[in-house]
């Protein structure tokens, strides 16, 4: 259904963004993985390209570096002939109480979650009013992977991670209402628990979901899959926000 778009995924070297890059990709989009670890990109470039039959170029940029992501952008719409869909994915941080944590892992959080998502927006957004206006899907996307944590605080320890998810929720609305009209639609996902290098590899990072015994998490194709529904609905559809938690997930 995505024949002849381009999508840039960042954040596109593991979990959910890895996996949103292969689903798009089998749904026929060129995609455009954007982090900063060249030997995952590279891999899972290779893996679209070669073994799934897809179409994907690798562009190694921190999102955090607002002119680095601009020339990677810009550069994307050069190499695929535009962008039609955004997938603001690159996100992060740690869990903790606010009177032992260090001021500078809050503001590297606030960096990556917000200044990132503002560093690939703003640098995308000429490009998919463009898309949206002479490509033949006649609409563009973007797609910003928030959180359960953007919808409620799920705990204290959530403060600045929370914070951050409630900020890029705003954008993402403030970002709907403006671009309507011109058939660009923002759209929030907002994931409970995934299995990720974020969640199981030992980050400061810890929901207290993952501390309840019994239940599976979600996977990253879980959270791919809601992506692909949300940008390949029709183009008189706007699917604005989907909270997506596994099933036995109550926070
Ligand atoms: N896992 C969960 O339970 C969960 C729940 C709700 C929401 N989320 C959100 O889902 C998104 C993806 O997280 P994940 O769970 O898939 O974790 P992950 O496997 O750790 O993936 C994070 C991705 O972000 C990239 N990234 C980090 N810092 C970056 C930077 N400065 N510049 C460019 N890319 C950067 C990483 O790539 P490099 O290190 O190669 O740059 C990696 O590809 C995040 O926004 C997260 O907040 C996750």
């Amino acid at each position: 259904m995505l024949k002849d778009t381009t999508a840039v995924v960042t954040g596109a070297s593991s979990g959910i963004g890895a996996a949103v890059a292969r689903a798009l990709a089998a749904e026929g989009a060129t995609v455009a993985l954007l982090a900063r670890r060249r030997d995952k990109l590279a891999e899972l470039a290779g893996a679209i390209n070669t073994r799934d039959g897809g179409r994907a170029r690798m562009y190694e940029a921190d999102v955090t570096h607002a002119d680095a992501v601009r020339d990677t952008i810009d550069a994307v719409a050069r190499d695929c002939g535009g962008i039609d869909i955004l997938v603001n994915n690159a996100g992060g941080g740690s869990w903790g109480p606010a009177v032992t944590a260090e001021l500078a892992d809050w503001h590297s959080t606030v960096e990556l979650n917000v200044n990132g998502v503002l560093n690939a927006t703003h640098a995308a957004l000429p490009h998919l009013t463009r898309a949206a206006a002479t490509h033949g899907r006649g609409v563009a996307d973007i797609v910003t992977i928030s959180s359960v944590a953007g919808r409620r605080v799920p705990s204290a320890n959530s403060n600045v991670y929370s914070a951050t998810k409630h900020a890029v929720g705003a954008f993402s609305e403030a970002l709907r209402q403006e671009l309507a009209e011109q058939h660009v639609r923002a759209g929030l996902v907002e994931p409970g628990i995934v299995a990720t290098e974020l969640t199981t590899s030992g980050h400061a990072y810890t929901p207290e979901a993952t501390s309840v015994a019994g239940y599976g998490p979600l996977q990253p194709d879980d959270i791919a899959a809601t992506v692909v529904f949300m940008v390949t609905r029709p183009r008189h559809v706007a699917l604005n926000e989907l909270l997506v938690r596994p099933t036995e997930q109550t926070n």
